[in-house]
């Protein structure tokens, strides 16, 4: 983030500013914001090689070797991972893998808990409907994408155009290739400023290869995730399978290892305070450049709110699952992704607020108000001020769309009715049949019933103030005896935040849907009634016919619930938020342009967008709040320290407190201990999980998999002194697979180097 940014305006921050470029360059600084396109990594090379980098841009993306882009995935979509053997072994965290995990999971064979080491290729476990996707080369297609453009073209035309040019153009790198296992993405950068071509492989038989315990895989639970110092061994290993010609191939036990273009040789030399680290992986979505309308509606409403509604939630579950074994590994993938967002928004939250984002976005604002006056360009003088109204029209209906899918369907059943129903009706009876064996695995009525009575009650006094964003009486189905209504929602109303419990405008009454005075007598019958909380008569209506099944789907009492609420959203509110954010992501493209013009000095990097990208930094530790001071490296001895055999959270397995009483710590033992996690400035986001950090040398130091509490604001502000990336040093995990899954045999197929 550059000078300008951040400092207030007149002749004297001028100066400083002056002064502060001058000390930026001639102090190399140790954090370094951005998240750069690989195939542009060229205009960074120079500060990188500052920083202690040895390789160059072509050791990093080149479409003519082997770089070090090929052995990193896209895995399952949502996490990165790398490929660490010549015969395909791939690492990702535990928590990506942590689906996968679970499903091989039962109460007599728990990986979850135990862990899962495959003694022999035969048995690592395949995963259906898990890929993981190389990228094989990008292309700046700008110019294409744009042919035939102009500017004085009317909007709809324009995008007329580059969507017919886009499909020419996917269909053009496309040809001759099987389309089953490649595939080409043309992503807009920068608003639409500048278009990328993508081209991918896909790999489709992935298996599961070993895993540590939750206890330490998961070490520290919701209760140190998002938090520093941690002390959790965050990885899983993997397969890539392929055709006896090396080619992508649907799952086959005649399939064999895949041996990638490139792989890791990982680093035993470890980490120290000031070392360069870089880190390539595929980070999701950030906001680096919104206006400050949108990020006092995350910091100050949106996040508050769906914080509140997530914790009753968790509330719930946590409770259920302290209960019942079964219950608890039932419930362990949905828990850990409730509950990782609610404690990311809160960080997030409070990191805008302590990094004073807001008044710094408006002053830049001002600023840039101030030079769009000067420049005559009708366009950018009044680009705020229509952006601004956009927003005054987005926040209610965004507000309304979050409500929607946080409180309303929160409770599994309505959404599985929802669900099960449509893949009945578009896609057919195999996948319904699926969908319903997969919900029913992981299942917990009395879990759902109470998240249900707390939530719906919460989804209405939520959006009491817009009751036309509700949709009209006849909700709820006539054989509920509790369709009596009222004004407010009776259950759980204390709980709801003040913001929105204000007097309800005289609009409201006719027209709009009241929430059941009794929640619990409508619960009761809700799930005493339905088909979907009883997997055999679910399965009874799937078996028959499937005009038959759709109607008595439809006929059931879940879907007759929610669907007046998922027609609402999706043929009124969703449609009027398309239409707002498509207005206000033309006016971005302007708005890029504009500051890019206005803000000269700036380096600008394109936001997030689920591309493969390189993060670059060194090893620093930061300090959180006053008089505090973190280091940048965990050991064994922390984990030790947190070590309590009465708490889930930090309960290790009993061969860690052995070696560890022992100092049987082998060759990877480091100073008399074993490194853990260590920090740095790496600029991350949420995808990020499970990639590589690389050394100077471009080997493997560790597994990218979290981020600090007080950085998690980095999506929209990278504040160097507190935005920091976790990762589990690479030391540990080979200690884990040696001494905890006792599989040397792994071992020896790595190449590991001294540096
Ligand atoms: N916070 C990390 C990320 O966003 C790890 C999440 C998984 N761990 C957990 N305890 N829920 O993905
Ligand atoms: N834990 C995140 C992930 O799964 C990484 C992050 O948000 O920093 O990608």
């Amino acid at each position: 983030m550059l000078q300008l940014f951040k400092n207030p305006r007149g002749a004297l921050s001028l100066l400083c500013s002056a002064l502060f470029l001058l000390i930026l360059q001639t102090t190399p600084l140790r954090a370094d914001e951005g998240m750069w396109l690989p195939m542009l990594i060229g205009q960074k090379i120079d500060r990188m090689h500052e920083l202690g980098f040895k390789l160059t841009a072509e050791d990093i993306y080149s479409v003519n070797k082997a770089s070090l882009k090929d052995a990193i995935v896209h895995f399952g979509g949502g996490c990165t991972g790398e490929v660490i053997s010549a015969e395909g072994l791939l690492l990702t965290n535990h928590h990506c893998g942590y689906g996968q995990i679970q499903a091989h999971s039962s109460v007599e064979n728990d990986y979850l808990k135990d862990g899962f080491w495959a003694r022999t290729r035969t048995e690592e476990l395949p995963n259906q409907g898990l890929t993981v996707t190389f990228m094989r080369r990008m292309e700046d297609v700008t110019d294409l994408v744009l042919q035939g453009v102009t500017d004085a073209m009317e909007e709809k035309e324009r995008q007329q155009i580059i969507d017919k040019n886009i499909k020419d153009l996917t269909e053009k790198a496309l040809n001759g290739l099987d389309k089953r296992y490649n595939t080409v993405r043309i992503a807009p950068t920068y608003f639409g400023n500048q278009y990328f071509l993508y081209l991918n492989e896909i790999f489709r038989d992935v298996r599961l290869v070993g895993a540590p315990p939750s206890s330490i895989g998961k070490f520290g639970g919701d209760t140190d995730n998002w938090i520093w110092p941690r002390h959790t061994g965050d990885f899983a290993l993997f397969r890539i399978y392929a055709d006896k010609d090396n080619n992508p191939a649907e799952y086959s036990p005649n399939n064999v290892p895949y041996r990638p273009r490139y792989h890791f040789t990982i680093s035993s030399k470890g980490v120290k305070e000031g070392d360069f680290t870089m880190v390539y992986g595929y980070p999701g979505r950030t906001q680096q450049y919104v206006l400050s309308p949108a990020v006092e509606y995350i910091a100050l409403r949106s996040n508050p709110q769906k914080i509140h509604l997530r914790g009753l939630r968790l509330d719930v579950m946590n409770r259920e699952q302290g209960k019942d074994q079964a219950v608890r590994i039932q419930y362990a993938s949905k828990n850990a992704r409730v509950s990782n967002a609610w404690k990311r928004w809160q960080g997030e939250a409070r990191g805008i607020l302590n990094a004073g984002t807001i008044a710094k976005k408006k002053a830049f604002e001002e600023r840039f108000q101030q030079w769009a006056e000067t420049t005559g360009r009708d366009d950018y003088i009044t680009l705020i001020s229509k952006m601004k109204e956009l927003y005054n029209r987005l926040e209610p209906l965004q507000y309304a769309s979050e409500m929607y899918t946080e409180a309303l369907m929160a409770t599994e059943l309505l959404q599985f009715a929802d669900n099960l129903e449509r893949q009945l009706a578009r896609r057919g009876p195999e996948e319904a049949l699926s969908l319903a064996r997969s919900f029913f695995k992981d299942y917990y009525q009395p879990i759902d019933e109470e998240i249900f009575e707390i939530l719906f009650a919460e989804f209405y006094a939520a959006l009491q103030d817009t009751p036309d964003l509700l949709p009209t009486p006849d909700l709820l189905p006539a054989a509920a005896p509790a369709a009596r209504t009222t004004q407010a929602p009776a259950a759980h109303t204390a709980q709801a935040p003040a913001a929105h419990t204000a007097e309800a405008p005289a609009a409201r009454t006719a027209q709009a849907a009241h929430c059941p005075e009794n929640i619990r007598t409508l619960a009761q019958h809700l799930f005493s009634t339905s088909a979907f909380t009883r997997e055999q008569q679910t399965l009874d209506i799937l078996a028959k016919d499937s005009e038959q099944a759709l109607e008595l789907i439809r006929n059931d009492i879940a879907f007759k619930l929610v669907r007046p609420f998922v027609e609402k959203n999706r043929t009124e509110i969703q449609p009027l938020i398309a239409a707002i954010n498509q207005e206000l992501s033309l006016l971005y493209r302007t708005w890029m342009q504009a500051i890019m013009e206005f803000d000269k000095d700036r380096v600008f990097y394109p936001d997030a967008n689920s591309t493969l990208r390189v993060a670059f930094g060194t090893v620093a530790g930061y300090s959180p709040v006053d008089a505090v001071v973190y280091k940048p490296v965990s050991t064994i001895e922390g984990i030790m320290q947190k070590d309590d055999p009465n708490n889930f959270d930090y309960n290790i397995p009993q061969t860690l407190r052995n070696i560890h009483a022992e100092r049987n710590y082998g060759r990877w033992e480091t100073d008399g201990t074993v490194p853990v996690c260590f920090i740095a400035t790496n600029h991350t986001s949420g995808g990020n999980s499970g990639s590589p950090v690389l050394n100077a040398n471009g080997h493997l130091l560790g597994l990218n998999f979290d981020r600090v509490w007080e950085g998690t604001m980095s999506d929209i502000e990278f504040d160097s002194s507190v935005c920091r990336n976790i990762s589990v040093d690479i030391r540990y995990v080979l200690f884990l697979i040696d001494k905890i899954g006792n599989a040397d045999y792994l071992l020896r197929e790595l190449d590991i180097s001294q540096d």
